[in-house]
């Protein structure tokens, strides 16, 4: 009975916090400038969570409008599965925090894969609603991720950004839906990419609050040609599945760390740039937000369609690397 169930999206929803930080504000707080961060990132300006917003408060809106547009409420989910690597707290998880503000009763988890979070949770929602166990999942990409950032650290501070964005992940039966996820990971390169402190191998202390241990660190050129390689890897191996080729994606949902990777990708894939979505210029790196918001974008502005194949695809800190193909 279960092998006749398709996980399809059925809602999505986004939100970005108000504060908007200018490539100019930055030239003001580190030296920089904007023509520097423009032409080796892409990114214009990226916005930023109050003191007051943690990533459940930033996930909230976010999940609603999912919902909203996907015909249901709060106590018609079954899960909740919220990707972070800016939590609340350690624990309780940010997906309880937010079960709690939506007013839902359903179970809820978080996802640590860093910048592929999204599309690791939604592989694991589809596996959750073609199994038959479940019909409605809520997942949601949330970052409060500036509020780990050093803003005297002039190579970290203006790649990112905060924002959430939200998919109801349903039971479908018409043939449309998720055809294909893959995941990857190589926990030997997890010092590329992390925060160090703040957990149980570096618990916070004063050194390591004086260390600087508690922000994001990134060796950057050597991300870049990683990105670059496993992303291409990624959205191979989910058309494989299929026996579809490039040429069948009408719409490509990458990672928005940055333009140049984005171009590198293009290129070695021979997609043509115009089938990629881009909007890192306006929101510079939201981590697990990324690709949740930028599948919002894309499906509000009509560049998917029905009947489209949709291919999702992020790599992060872990390191960690997945993509998921989707008829629309
Ligand atoms: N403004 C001005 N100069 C800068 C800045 C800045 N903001 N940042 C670095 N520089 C300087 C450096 O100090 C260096 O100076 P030097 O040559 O005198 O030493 C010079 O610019 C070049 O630095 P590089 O690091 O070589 O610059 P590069 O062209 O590689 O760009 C960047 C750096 C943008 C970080 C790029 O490597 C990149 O995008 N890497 C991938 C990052 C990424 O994908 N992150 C994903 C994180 S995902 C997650 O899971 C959270």
């Amino acid at each position: 009975m279960s092998e006749t169930y398709r996980a399809a999206i059925s809602g999505l929803g986004a939100y970005l916090p108000e504060k908007v930080l200018t490539n100019f504000d930055l030239e003001k707080i580190v030296e920089t400038t904007d023509e520097w961060i423009r032409t080796r990132t892409g990114i214009c300006e990226r916005h930023v969570a109050a003191s007051s917003q943690s990533s459940s408060d930033l996930a909230l809106p976010a999940a609603q409008e999912a919902l909203k547009n996907a015909g249901l409420t709060a106590q018609d989910l079954d899960l909740i599965i919220v990707a972070t690597i800016s939590p609340d707290m350690l624990f309780p998880s940010t997906a309880c925090y937010l079960q709690k503000k939506l007013g839902a009763t359903c179970g809820a988890f978080d996802m640590a894969a860093a910048c592929s979070g999204f599309p690791y949770a939604i592989a694991v929602a589809e596996g959750f609603v073609k199994s038959g166990l479940y019909q409605n999942v809520l997942v949601v990409g949330a970052e409060a991720i500036t509020k780990f950032i050093d803003w005297k650290d002039r190579s970290t501070c203006v790649l990112f950004g905060d924002g959430a964005g939200a998919a109801v992940v349903s039971r479908s039966t018409d043939g449309h839906g998720i055809l294909a996820s893959y995941l990857g990971a190589d926990g030997n390169q997890s010092e590329i990419l992390q925060i160090p402190a703040g957990g149980s191998m570096i618990p916070p202390s004063e050194e390591s609050l004086r260390n600087g241990l508690h922000y994001l660190r990134m060796q950057g050129p050597e991300l870049f040609k990683i990105a670059v390689k496993t992303m291409e890897q990624a959205v191979l191996e989910v058309l494989k599945h299929e026996n579809l080729t490039v040429h069948d994606i009408h719409c490509l949902i990458p990672h928005q760390a940055n333009h140049r990777i984005l171009k590198a990708v293009a290129d070695r894939l021979e997609l043509p740039l115009e089938k990629i979505y881009i909007n890192v210029d306006r929101y510079g790196n939201m981590s697990s937000a990324s690709t949740a918001v930028a599948l919002y974008e894309a499906v509000t502005k009509g560049a998917i369609k029905k009947g489209d194949y949709v291919v999702l695809v992020a790599f992060g800190g872990g390191l960690t690397w997945a993509a998921n193909l989707i008829k629309w």
